[in-house]
């Protein structure tokens, strides 16, 4: 049986998060410059969407530039923001072909104009589609995204729209980038790093977490299969106890 057939299609998670990472080591392992890494990791995106969407996920979030990437060496930064151009500008067909919408979050605004356009043009001719959402998460962090909504929070008390005593989960959540997708169920994250790098920190509470030491350019379908069906082999507590939760 081939490890698709192993997923139990009645027990899928609503939400995926995935750190893709390794494509600087890949490309190293290749003998090649570490934009040669990024360029082999679109495939990969590419599968892993296609695989989610076919099974019937309905949202799939990748971890695609970092807040604190923009640290990295110039050439390194605009190899990426061109290949990400590039990227969305090509896989419109594909978007359209498997009914898959396109979102994005992070500071959008700090990203070059030309991407900023083009990204808000594939978000609008996929607005329709309708099987999967993928999210792009680009100049993002989860701290960026807390700042953000703690600023609108306080816009909100200033302008007498709530009081301080309103403020609650449901509130702060639904003022977070994410406010219109569940919370990620499980989160991936390749090349044998444990750690969360700024990703979605409110949004994890209670995601799976599933490591694999597996490179993002060598990331297939059967790689997303095992972390789901890792993920459906756990015992899901949110604090209570065991016995809780099997009667
Ligand atoms: C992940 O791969 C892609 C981005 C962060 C943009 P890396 O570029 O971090 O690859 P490694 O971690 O150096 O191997
Ligand atoms: C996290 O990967 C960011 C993305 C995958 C976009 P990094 O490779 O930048 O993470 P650190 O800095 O090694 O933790
Ligand atoms: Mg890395």
């Amino acid at each position: 049986m081939g490890l698709k057939e192993q997923i139990d299609l009645t027990k899928l998670p609503q939400h995926i998060a995935i750190i893709m990472d390794g494509n600087g080591r890949w490309a190293k392992q290749h003998g090649q410059q570490r934009v040669f890494g990024h360029r082999n990791g679109v495939t990969a995106v590419r599968e892993s969407a296609e695989a989610a969407a076919e099974l019937g996920i309905p949202f799939l979030t990748v971890y695609a530039f970092s807040t604190e990437n923009w640290n990295r060496p110039k050439v390194e930064v605009n190899a990426l923001m061109k290949l990400l151009l590039q990227t969305i500008e090509n896989e419109l067909t594909t978007l359209n072909k498997n009914n898959i919408r396109l979102n994005a979050i992070g500071d959008l605004g700090s990203l070059p104009k030309e991407n900023q356009k083009k990204l808000q043009k594939v978000m609008d001719d996929t607005r329709h589609n309708s099987r999967m959402t993928l999210t792009l998460a680009l100049s993002y962090s989860g701290r960026w995204d807390l700042v953000e909504a703690a600023r609108a929070l306080a816009r909100k008390v200033a302008q007498g729209e709530c009081r301080p005593e309103d403020v609650d989960a449901d509130l702060l959540n639904s003022l977070l980038s994410t406010s219109e997708m569940p919370d990620p169920e499980l989160l991936i994250r390749t090349s044998g790093e444990y750690r969360i790098s700024n990703f979605l920190l409110w949004q994890i509470a209670y995601a799976e977490l599933y490591f694999t030491l597996t490179l993002w350019p060598d990331f297939r379908r059967d790689d997303l299969y095992a972390a789901i069906i890792d993920y459906q082999h756990r015992e899901r507590r949110f604090g209570k106890t065991s016995d809780q939760i099997k009667k």
